[in-house]
């Protein structure tokens, strides 16, 4: 029960990735609050959980919406008591061409993968620095590092989740507020599921290039996150944690 005594919040725990953090997260004995933009599966997911006897809150919000962010944060906060962990996993995928990509569609990407990561700091960093404790989890992913083509603008914004890590690990950390990003290389969600359907002959492509001939699984990133949110991490801070497989260490 590592994370016993904590109310831990998830952005995008509906599905993916995020979902096996929000199921981590209360198995190790955490109040766990989310926000999805789909509904239906994080309903079902939160009362799923409740019926197993732990204690999980989910509410409607898009992370770029940031009155609807604050508003479910404030409930969350009054049912549970102030964050003391805060999970920036809900994110999208962004293919474009640097010439026809459009300002809109510029914003709208930032706005998910980027801009609300600070408005969830934003949020939480009041509390944790009155606590003089928390921990910040950002789910980044290997294209922070490296990328492949086709993959602007994500790769910017996986890269500047970096540097935001950097600053609030350095700039927090005397409040003993931990900040750090996971990385992940390929998990299979329906985000991946999608890219990996888009061309014929991806999937096969894709297994050939990793050192563990297989991708990987949500919970093998959430087992990660929920380290990182715990005092066992006491001293890991302003750092990028890879989980991978090894692919980000194999040279083309
Ligand atoms: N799956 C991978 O291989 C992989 C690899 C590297 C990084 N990542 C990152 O992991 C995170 C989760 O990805 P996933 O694969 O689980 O995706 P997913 O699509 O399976 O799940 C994402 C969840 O976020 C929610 N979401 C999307 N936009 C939202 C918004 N504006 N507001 C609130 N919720 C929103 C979705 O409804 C969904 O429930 C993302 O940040 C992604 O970039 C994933």
């Amino acid at each position: 029960m590592k994370l016993a005594n904590n109310h831990i919040f998830v952005t995008g725990g509906s599905n993916g990735i995020g979902r096996a953090i929000v199921r981590d997260c209360a198995e190790a004995g955490a109040k766990v609050s989310f926000v999805d933009i789909d509904v239906v599966s994080g309903e079902k997911f939160a009362e799923e959980l409740r019926d197993a006897g732990h204690s999980v809150i989910f509410a409607e919000a898009d992370v770029a919406d940031f009155g609807a962010l604050s508003k479910a944060y404030e409930s969350f906060v009054a049912q549970f008591g102030d964050v003391t962990g805060v999970v920036n996993n809900a994110g999208v995928n962004a293919y474009a061409d640097p010439v026809t990509m459009t300002d809109e569609e510029w914003d709208a990407f930032f706005a998910i993968d980027m801009k609300a990561i600070w408005l969830t700091a934003k949020l939480a960093l009041p509390g944790m620095r009155k606590a003089h404790k928390g921990a910040i989890v950002i789910i980044g992913s290997i294209h922070g590092r490296l990328t492949s083509p086709n993959f602007f603008p994500y790769g910017a914004a996986k890269s500047a989740v970096i540097g935001l890590t950097r600053s609030l690990g350095v700039d927090e950390g005397k409040h003993n507020i931990r900040t750090n990003v996971v990385a992940p290389g390929y998990v299979l969600t329906s985000l991946t599921q999608g890219w990996l359907d888009s061309e014929p002959g991806r999937m096969e492509k894709s297994l050939a290039v990793q050192p563990m001939g297989r991708m990987g699984q949500p919970q093998e990133i959430a087992k990660v996150v929920s380290f990182l949110l715990s005092d066992d991490a006491s001293f890991v801070n302003g750092s990028d944690w890879a989980v991978d497989g090894g692919l980000s260490a194999r040279s083309a």
